[in-house]
């Protein structure tokens, strides 16, 4: 079978709940998933760590025929997205696709807030980047957007440690940061793929009035419109409905954390990136 599939990268699982409101969107195309789980957080590394880390993942989904690949990862869309779309894929032939989930979110969180102050919980990585704090001030110049690092978080998602006590007290120690910031915020955005795996922890300690955010539906619908408007790239895409999911570590402990996130068991493989 000859796939022309659309890649979805992340350091590890957190792309997958990414991955997932994408195919609930548009379930008719092929998907392969790329987890770089031996290398994963990404989100304390350095700037030129994890543009080489996201390089290397998008390379290897650009092997596998992805003519479109999808960074589902806010840090590697802070820190990789813009050499990689401004330095590598020009020197390409017939150049693909490479989209992150910074811009999609920040186009439409005006339609969010009332009080136009949001609160970013992301990674170090991100935060230090200044993404969101740009990308939404540029659209919305009127939005104050605050943010706070949460280094624990990743790590205790990976380690499926999120629903213990020690987890709850490092997400209430962030998200008190945030608000005493601004009493204000009344939209909290979970700029981290990995963080919707805490929404209902998170949701549970905030008053009512915040609204709590998470990216995969916002970057689903903004990838259909997307392809709407590139139908060239649109139809080199097969449409057989199929997954493959890849990780850079073991394969037992992926498909066993998976279900996690997708509640069904895959396959996935292993893959050794170049
Ligand atoms: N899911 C990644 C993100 O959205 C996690 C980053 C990490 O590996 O630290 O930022």
């Amino acid at each position: 079978m000859n796939t022309v599939p659309i890649g979805v990268m992340d350091s590890g699982y957190g792309g997958l709940t990414v991955l997932q409101a994408i195919q609930q969107v548009l379930p008719q195309y092929d998907y392969i998933y790329l987890g770089d789980n031996a290398r994963t957080p990404y989100g304390t590394r350095s700037y030129h760590t994890v543009y080489e880390y996201t390089w290397q993942c998008v390379q290897q989904l650009l092997a596998m025929q992805c003519p479109l690949v999808i960074l589902a990862c806010n840090t590697a869309s802070a820190k990789a997205l813009r050499t990689i779309q401004q330095v590598n894929l020009p020197q390409l032939a017939s150049p693909p696709k490479v989209l992150g989930v910074i811009r999609p979110t920040a186009e439409v969180i005006g339609t969010y807030t009332s009080t136009q102050c949001v609160g970013i919980l992301a990674t170090n990585g991100t935060v230090a980047s200044e993404s969101y704090v740009l990308e939404i001030t540029k659209l919305h110049p009127h939005i104050q957007v605050y943010q706070q690092a949460c280094p624990m978080l990743v790590p205790l998602i990976e380690h499926n440690e999120h629903n213990t006590p020690p987890a709850e007290y490092f997400i209430m120690q962030y998200v008190d940061a945030l608000l005493q910031q601004n009493n204000a915020i009344d939209t909290i955005v979970l700029a981290c793929t990995h963080y919707p795996l805490l929404y209902h922890t998170i949701r549970a300690i905030l008053p009512v009035h915040i609204k709590v955010v998470s990216q995969g539906s916002i970057v689903a619908h903004s990838l259909a419109t997307y392809l709407t408007k590139h139908t060239a790239l649109q139809q080199q895409l097969t449409q057989d409905g199929t997954t493959q999911y890849y990780t850079t570590d073991s394969v037992d402990d992926f498909n066993a954390k998976a279900t996690l996130f997708l509640h069904k068991e895959i396959a996935a493989q292993n893959i050794t990136l170049p």
